[in-house]
């Protein structure tokens, strides 16, 4: 069984074919980031006209890679939500064309569950991947951490699981991003304030974790204004400073340590709670899952914390892209799940897990 996924939510895209819901072919990705740093955030119709220039090249460089033509494929997966509105549409609208033109049937996939599935991707051919090992076997914990989404997730199987948590407000890639930019420290901010934090002190400054009345469920909104106010208080200025202009006025090694001790906090955050939930719902494996999942600090962490051995996979299966929808997709077909409509399907920005 080989399925096209395809998945346009935000600035990636990405199209991917895998065979059989364990075997990577191809994972073809064009990304706009380059169009938003400048703006220090994604900005949704720069987006939405890049996914256009390129959802149809993207497709045909992932059938491509996969030496493959549209007779090997047996299904298509899309990304119809949670995501940008006008991002989706370009992808739904794309699979849905193909769908019907080249007669195949059409999954609808959620974007969020769609990360917890890279890791399932055990084997490819494509030179640069290192992929775990096995596949995760249930119950699984799932800690999935990206730009726009915090979850803690219990899945007794394939398609049942239960929401334990998450965030109340900003995802923790989003506060990276947003810390990220109030020290003057380039996007996307994960990764740079990994990069900062290397030189820095991670204990140098306390900053507060959130208290949430849901056992489960995160706040990076209280922290990331904590560092504002640390950074203002750093440079000697009050909250009327603007934070346009800190940057300036933060030493290198100042930021490095705001970086590092940022960090240590947003990562132990969601490690606490992982931990907790481990401890309560005992899975056999623990996954973790969304552009933050490459985070060193994060596996390091977790790798400490959680009693059993956890499978990581590459980076590059951690952002966004088509191989994790492709393999949901692949786990539908399997499973039976249903088919989307062609004709009908339309994306949901807000859809839950
Ligand atoms: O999953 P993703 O590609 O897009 C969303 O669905 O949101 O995640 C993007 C997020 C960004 O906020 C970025 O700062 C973060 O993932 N990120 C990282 C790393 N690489 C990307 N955060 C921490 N460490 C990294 N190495
Ligand atoms: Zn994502």
């Amino acid at each position: 069984m080989r399925i096209l996924g395809i998945e346009t939510s935000c600035d990636e895209t990405a199209a991917a074919v895998v065979e059989d819901g364990y075997k990577l072919l191809s994972n073809a990705v064009a990304t706009s980031l380059d169009l938003h740093a400048a703006y220090g955030g994604v900005v949704p119709e720069i987006a939405a006209r890049s996914h256009i220039e390129s959802v149809t090249p993207v497709i045909d460089q992932a059938l491509k890679d996969a030496d493959c033509t549209w007779d090997d494929i047996d299904a298509i997966a899309v990304t119809y939500g949670a995501g940008l509105g006008g991002s989706l549409l370009i992808g739904v609208m794309a699979a849905r064309t193909l769908a019907i033109a080249k007669n195949k049937p059409l999954y609808a996939c959620n974007h969020v569950e769609g990360h917890v599935y890279a890791n399932f991707l055990t084997t490819t051919a494509l030179p640069g991947y290192v992929p775990p090992k096995q596949q995760p076997v249930f119950p699984v914990l799932a800690l999935i951490v990206s730009g726009g989404h915090s979850q803690l997730v219990y899945f007794r199987d394939h398609f049942d699981y239960t929401l334990l948590g998450r965030t109340n407000d900003d995802a923790i890639g989003e506060a990276f991003d947003k810390v990220a930019k109030l020290v003057g420290l380039p996007y996307p901010g994960g990764p740079s304030i990994a990069k900062a934090a290397q030189a820095g002190n991670p204990t140098a400054y306390q900053l507060p974790k959130a208290k949430l009345p849901g056992k489960y469920d995160f706040s990076f909104s209280g922290p990331k204004t904590a560092v504002l106010r640390l950074a203002q208080e750093i440079i000697g200025e009050d909250f009327t400073f603007p934070s346009k202009d800190l940057p300036r006025r933060l030493s290198e090694a100042q930021k490095a340590d705001i970086a590092a001790s940022f960090q240590r906090v947003a990562i132990e955050t969601v490690v606490d709670k992982a931990v907790m939930a481990f401890e309560e719902y005992k899975p056999a494996s623990v996954v973790i899952a969304g552009g933050v999942a490459s985070s060193q600090e994060l596996r390091k962490q977790l790798s400490e914390r959680i009693p059993i051995p956890i499978e990581y996979t590459d980076p590059k299966l951690c952002t966004d892209n088509g191989a994790m929808i492709a393999t949901l997709g692949c786990f539908k077909m399997k499973l039976d799940q249903s088919t989307a409509d062609p004709y009908t399907l339309s994306p949901n920005p807000n859809l839950s897990m």
